[in-house]
């Protein structure tokens, strides 16, 4: 597509908002009041106000490649806290997806690109329980658990940062999330954990023993549900 037709497609778009409601423009410009933080991946399939079905203004993103909150990424601190700090959201949900090319990667042996050293904290873990992910024959189905576990980590990562570990000691309704999309199906998954407070935090068990705990995190009820919406949609 030559480029001159995204703006053209940009025109189109800016018209039929402002057709749907004329003051559309008129109110994102004034301020932006996002009830939730977004951390997802940089995939370019998963993108976070589509999947939630909401419009511009309801989400604040950050996104990187397999959806990794290193405690030293200056991008990701500064999104928690003027996120936290200032626009007062109330849900940060780390979003991970299935068939993550990062997640993949971090399970091959390459290790000969910069991505490499960002995907460091899923290579560490799965060095760690190699045993238990090489359990997994299939690979499809080990690289879908360790996305449920990286993003089960990153929840961990987020509710070590001050920015959080501040809003909860005032007080801040703050909850953290952890989720899984299927590009498959179109659905979210709540693969946990929630965490809605320091308690909760310094209650939950090592990522290390969620690996070895082995199952799904998804209830038997929710399985279920989403191999019959599946079924359905196949139709
Ligand atoms: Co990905």
């Amino acid at each position: 597509m030559p480029l001159r037709e995204l703006f053209d497609r940009n025109v189109e778009w800016a018209e039929g908002k402002t057709r749907d409601d004329p003051h559309f423009f008129r109110r994102m410009a004034e301020q932006q009041s996002p009830r939730y933080l977004w951390i997802g991946c940089s995939d370019s399939r998963v993108t976070a106000n589509d999947v939630l079905g909401l419009e511009p203004g309801s989400v604040f993103v950050q996104r990187n490649i397999a959806n990794i909150v290193h405690t030293s990424d200056m991008n990701i601190l500064s999104v928690l806290e003027y996120g936290i700090d200032t626009l007062g959201i109330e849900h940060i949900i780390v979003c991970g997806h299935y068939g993550c090319g990062g997640v993949e990667r971090a399970l091959g042996s390459d290790r000969s690109a910069l991505v490499d050293h960002w995907l460091q904290p899923i290579v560490m873990l799965y060095h760690k329980h190699r045993a238990i992910f090489d359990a997994i024959k299939d690979p499809r189905a080990r690289a879908a658990r360790m996305c449920e576990i990286n993003v089960q980590m990153q929840v961990r990562r987020v509710a070590a940062t001050p920015s959080v570990e501040n809003a909860w000691a005032r007080g801040q309704t703050l909850h953290v999330h952890g989720w899984v999309y299927g590009m498959h199906d179109g659905l979210l998954r709540d693969v946990g954990p929630t965490l809605s407070g320091t308690a909760d935090r310094d209650a939950l068990s090592s990522i290390d023993d969620c690996v070895l705990k082995g199952a799904s995190p998804l209830s038997a009820v929710q399985i279920q549900a989403l191999e019959a919406f599946c079924e359905h949609a196949a139709d």
